[in-house]
């Protein structure tokens, strides 16, 4: 039976998490065609004087994307989160993800995020102004939330069923406090427990890196589905290796590198036309770095890469790495051992 968010109904249960700054929407169109069933965008705040900026209009770009169009509001007042609700349904959001899960400071600071895990209170207004928003349009709520604010407070039990009662239809649990952070491992018995406590769907996140990974975490937890978020950069093509896994125990071949090459260069086609020039080089070298870490002589053209100051010139760089590469191997070598701590340290980055 496909997996369903109200009366959306998916093409699978395998979701790529939200990431700002890196899953804008030439990232999660990659990852949807590459077996990603549900992309959800990075999060928009609710602070309306905000709304008419580059960065904001960037990230409510939906040109192209496939449905269902997800949008995650990020905020910390319920009368600010039922507007933003409603002006992004008129954008065209058709679902609308409230973000309970970031431990940014800068979100956690305003009592946005996971923040609003320590106020049960604040957090159930807010859950139910958006669904008081969204419901009169047909537009599912969901929620993400992580398992608690810290080790002595693992509430998203609770908060799970009170979501539900206020009208949450689907919700995904960040196997990790917001003390954790990224660090340590995610733990899934929290998640196993939400799914148990609830009849909405429930999504499993946190540390999904690999095929087996997925697999056990799916049997560990119960779980509707699993969402990978870090383990995706660079690495898009997880969506259908995962797919291939769970349909038949087996691999799937890691991609050809002249498909890698195709994959990228349109990538970052796609990347340079949202954010231009000035941007869209800056920018991409990020997704550049991840695609290229593990494969031979990637540092290093990392390095000189990040030097290159024109769209044009980045493209055709990319192009000469893998077109070298091409000549040592057919294939990306499988992912590397020890992912875990790699990811580990590049949120600790990414969020500083
Ligand atoms: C760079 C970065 C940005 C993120 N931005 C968001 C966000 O905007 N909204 C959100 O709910 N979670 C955000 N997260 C958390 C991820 O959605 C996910 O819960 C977390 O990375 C754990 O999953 P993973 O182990 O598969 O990476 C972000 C994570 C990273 C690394």
């Amino acid at each position: 039976m496909t997996l369903q968010i109200g009366h959306i109904a998916l093409e699978n249960s395998l979701f790529v998490a939200p990431m700002a700054g890196v899953t804008d929407r030439p990232f999660r169109m990659l990852c949807r065609e590459l077996g990603a069933g549900y992309a959800v965008s990075e999060m928009v705040t609710s602070r309306k004087e905000l709304w008419g900026t580059l960065k904001t209009s960037r990230r409510a770009n939906h040109d192209g994307e496939p449905g269902p169009i997800s949008v995650q509001a990020a905020g910390f007042d319920k009368d600010m989160m039922f507007e933003a609700a409603q002006y992004n349904i008129d954008r065209g959001a058709q679902i609308i993800d409230i973000n309970m899960g970031c431990p940014a400071k800068k979100v956690c600071n305003k009592w946005a995020g996971s923040a609003l895990m320590r106020d049960e209170p604040l957090a159930l207004e807010i859950a139910e102004a958006v669904v008081r928003a969204a419901l009169p349009h047909g537009v599912p709520v969901t929620l993400k939330m992580r398992t608690g604010w810290s080790e002595d407070s693992r509430n998203a039990v609770a908060l799970a069923r009170r979501f539900e009662q206020a009208g949450v239809q689907m919700l995904t649990v960040h196997g990790r406090t917001r003390e954790q952070g990224y660090k340590g491992r995610a733990e899934y018995d929290t998640i196993a427990a939400v799914k148990a406590a609830v009849g909405i769907p429930v999504v499993a996140n946190g540390d999904n890196t690999s095929p087996e990974k997925a697999r056990d975490v799916l049997a560990l937890t119960g779980a509707d589905a699993i969402m990978v978020g870090r383990a995706a950069q660079g690495r898009p093509w997880i969506f259908r290796e995962i797919a291939h896994f769970l349909d038949t125990g087996t691999h799937r071949a890691p991609p050809l590198v002249a498909e890698v090459r195709r994959l990228l260069l349109d990538h970052l086609k796609e990347h340079y036309a949202l954010y231009g020039d000035y941007s869209g080089v800056r920018t991409a070298r990020k997704h550049i770095g991840w695609y290229v870490r593990a494969l031979p002589g990637g540092e290093a053209f990392r390095t000189a890469m990040n030097a290159i100051e024109d769209c044009d010139a980045q493209w055709r760089a990319v192009a000469g790495f893998f077109d070298t590469l091409a000549g040592q191997m057919d294939r990306i070598p499988a992912a590397a051992e020890g992912a875990l701590d790699q990811l580990d340290e590049q949120a600790a980055d990414a969020l500083a």
